[in-house]
Parts: C-alpha cells; sequence; structure tokens
C-alpha cells in the first residue's frame, strides 16, 4: 500500500545519467570532473561559519517557523534594496518565510496552490521544458497535469505564455517560471514577468517565481517578479517568488532561503510548514541574515564565475551553439546528440555532464527540446574549468 501518486515520479535524470554510464569508465590516468551538478563548489565566505560558531548556544532551541525577526528583517531589507520596493511592499510577518532551500519550498507550493479540481476539471501545472525537477514533483504529487512548455531559441529560451490556449489557461493552477532559466541562462525581462502575473491574475493562478540564480549574473542584475508586482502597483497576491543562498554565497549546505510573495500563500506555507516542515537551526538562521546583509561576498563569488565564463568565450565561441548565458552557472551547449556526447565526455575524457534530454519532457507536440543539448556546471575554481572545457572541444571536435 502507498500512495500512487508516487509512481508518477519517474525519471529523475541523475539516475538516468547513472544508468547512461553504467559499464563506462573514465580514463584512469586523468582527473575526472564532474559538469552533471550545479553544486557550487567556491569557498564559502567566512562570515558564513564564524556567525554559526558565535550562535554556538542557540543549538538547544526550536527555531521558530518561519525564521527570526532578524533574518525576516534582513530579506526584507534586502528585497527592498534589490528590486527597488517601495518601502511597505514586503511586511515582514506576512510576505515572507524563511526556508531550508527552495527545493523543498518550491516542492510544497504544489500542495499549498494546487486545489482538487479548477473549475470542475484536473488542475494544470504550467513548467518551463526543460526545468528543475522539483517542479515536476509538485504537479504530480498534488495530481494535476503538467504542461511542458518548451524553451527553445525560438521562444528566447523562456516558455512562450502567448501561446498558451484559453481552456489550459482556465485550468492552470500554478505556473513556474525560472529566471534566470537553469539551464539556459536567460533572463526574463521586467515586461515578461510583468506580462505572466496579469495573465495569473486574469486567470487565477498562481505565479511561482525560481530566482534562485538572481545574484549569478553577467552584466545588468536580473529584474525580479517582485519588482514586476511594484510596477503593477504593489499589490503581491497571485505571485510567490523564492530566492536561496546555495548559488548567492556558495553555500548551497546551508539550506537557507526564503519565499516571498502573497500574504495569503505566506500563511498557508507557513501552517504547511508547522505540520510537515523542516526549520532551519537557529544558527543558521542567524548566518544567513549575516549573508543576505553582506554584498561584498556576493561580488566576488559572481566575479569569479565571470572568470568562467571568459575561459569558456575563449575556448568555445564559434561551437557547439555556444552563448555566453546573462545568467546562472551552465553552459546549455548544442552537441547534436547529447546522450551520446555525455557518454563520449565521460569514456574517454573524464569529464561528467548531463545529457539535456534528461532535465527536459515531451511537450504536447510530442518534442523534447533538451535531446541535442548537455549542460554543463561551471562550478569548480577556473583552473579547473578550462581544463575540462578543452577536453569537451577536443572530446567532441
Ligand atoms: C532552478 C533551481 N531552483 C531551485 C534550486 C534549489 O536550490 P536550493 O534548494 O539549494 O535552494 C536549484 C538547485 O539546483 C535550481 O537549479
Amino acid at each position: 500500500m502507498h500512495n500512487d501518486a508516487l509512481d508518477g515520479l519517474t525519471d529523475y535524470p541523475f539516475d538516468r545519467l547513472r544508468a547512461l554510464l553504467n559499464g563506462v569508465d573514465a580514463p584512469a590516468d586523468i582527473d575526472p570532473v564532474i559538469m552533471s551538478l550545479g553544486e557550487p563548489q567556491h569557498a564559502s565566505p567566512p562570515i558564513l561559519a564564524e556567525t554559526v560558531a558565535a550562535h554556538a548556544g542557540d543549538w538547544g532551541r526550536y527555531p521558530p517557523v518561519a525564521g527570526t525577526p532578524d533574518l525576516l528583517a534582513a530579506i526584507d531589507e534586502w528585497l527592498t534594496r534589490r528590486y527597488s520596493l517601495s518601502g511597505g511592499t514586503i511586511q515582514q510577518d506576512h510576505n515572507i518565510v524563511a526556508v531550508s532551500g527552495t527545493r523543498e519550498a518550491l516542492y510544497m507550493a504544489g500542495d499549498i496552490c494546487i486545489p482538487k479540481d479548477k473549475g470542475g476539471a484536473q488542475p494544470v501545472v504550467l513548467i518551463p521544458n526543460p526545468f528543475y525537477q522539483v517542479y515536476v514533483g509538485a504537479a504530480v504529487m498534488s495530481r494535476a497535469e503538467p504542461v511542458y512548455l518548451s524553451a527553445t531559441p525560438e521562444t528566447g529560451f523562456l516558455p512562450d505564455l502567448g501561446a498558451l490556449d484559453i481552456e489550459t489557461l482556465k485550468r492552470t493552477a500554478l505556473a513556474y517560471i525560472c529566471s534566470p532559466a537553469n539551464p539556459q541562462g536567460t533572463i526574463a525581462s521586467l515586461d515578461y514577468l510583468k506580462t505572466a502575473l496579469e495573465l495569473a491574475r486574469k486567470y487565477d493562478f498562481v505565479l511561482a517565481v525560481d530566482e534562485c540564480y538572481a545574484e549569478i549574473y553577467d552584466a545588468a542584475p536580473p529584474p525580479g517578479a517582485l519588482e514586476a508586482a511594484g510596477q503593477l502597483g504593489g499589490a503581491l497576491d497571485h505571485l510567490l517568488v523564492f530566492h536561496s543562498l546555495s548559488k548567492r554565497s556558495s553555500a548551497p549546505g546551508l539550506r537557507s532561503g526564503f519565499v516571498a510573495g502573497d500574504a495569503d500563500l505566506i500563511a498557508k506555507l507557513k501552517t504547511l510548514r508547522n505540520y510537515g516542515g523542516a526549520t532551519m537551526p537557529v544558527p543558521l538562521l542567524a548566518a544567513s541574515a549575516a549573508l543576505w546583509r553582506d554584498e561584498a561576498h556576493v561580488r566576488t563569488n559572481r566575479d569569479l564565475y565571470r572568470q568562467k565564463f571568459d575561459i569558456a568565450d575563449k575556448l568555445l565561441s564559434g561551437q557547439f551553439g555556444y552563448y555566453r548565458p546573462e545568467g546562472g552557472f551552465y553552459l546549455w551547449l548544442d552537441v547534436g546528440d547529447g546522450e551520446a556526447a555525455a557518454k563520449k565526455l565521460w569514456g574517454q575524457a573524464g569529464v561528467k555532464v548531463i545529457p539535456g534530454a534528461y532535465l527536459a519532457r515531451l511537450d504536447r507536440d510530442g518534442f523534447n527540446p533538451g535531446i541535442p543539448y548537455i549542460r554543463v556546471a561551471l562550478v569548480q575554481e577556473p583552473g579547473t574549468i578550462g581544463d575540462a572545457l578543452s577536453r569537451i572541444r577536443d572530446t567532441l571536435a
């Protein structure tokens, strides 16, 4: 006996990658480089460990579910500054909840936003294609229909919300957008975000904007959905945004992020977390506040990614459809057949990447937009990245 919705959770990309590479050995004489995982490898900022140490007396306290007032204030200050919000747009007790990494919260968005039916029909969850896998977990476990919106060069690597039919929009309960997008690095413009929010309000669905890569950008800071809401008058209804310290502060092991937006949905998320959420320990809440208040380490982190994109420019320009992404830290390379390339790169060059097909699904037209691609995460130090990208270039040439 089990919850049969779980049977819909198949095809986790890293399980498929393991199966693909089963029996393929990396060459014994070179160091393997794992570029399949988006796990930042830069040193985490010293204030993290220092703040945790300074709060050593707090391990005996149960943490408040939504986060400490100090952390919520730090997040409020950061959001207001980062997105030029008018004072009062965010009320820290009503519009923010701290979460143990955004993965959990993106999943829980399904639990709080998807009704049993919408207008008598099965609810729909709109998912950019390719996508971060948790979005599908949320849709499947809430027994909604995932509708994959292929984000290709033709759509500017963002879902074309304008192409959706009215019947689908009426059934939509939740729509995920990721900006900067994982894996393509595209940044949604303010106009795109405003249009998406207006659509959500018109058809009464929740817009969930995953801004977990918001601080890893090349030229200009990506606009955010709260900024879009600010420009539409400042109301936050129908909107949830997700931010994380994992990429911003190179601290994926801290498990710290937050959700901000619609007060009613934030209250529901707090209720759900009261019953079944993992709270963040008080020393980690304190460290999170220190990190949101510090920008110096974020600038250093961003510069390190820029250095790596400079290296990629030199090594890969003109090949594999290479472009320098606007944000995030992935390369999305068109190699013709992503699965064949991933196998060859592991077997011949000791470089592990993930086939794009595993990060996407068949859309309603029976098209998987990831098939020709590989995703390459530039998470190691620049020296390792230069070596690995040369191996990729030489092996696939
Ligand atoms: C697009 C996207 N969203 C969310 C997450 C989750 O990040 P975390 O749970 O570490 O906050 C990731 C992690 O790789 C991601 O790539």
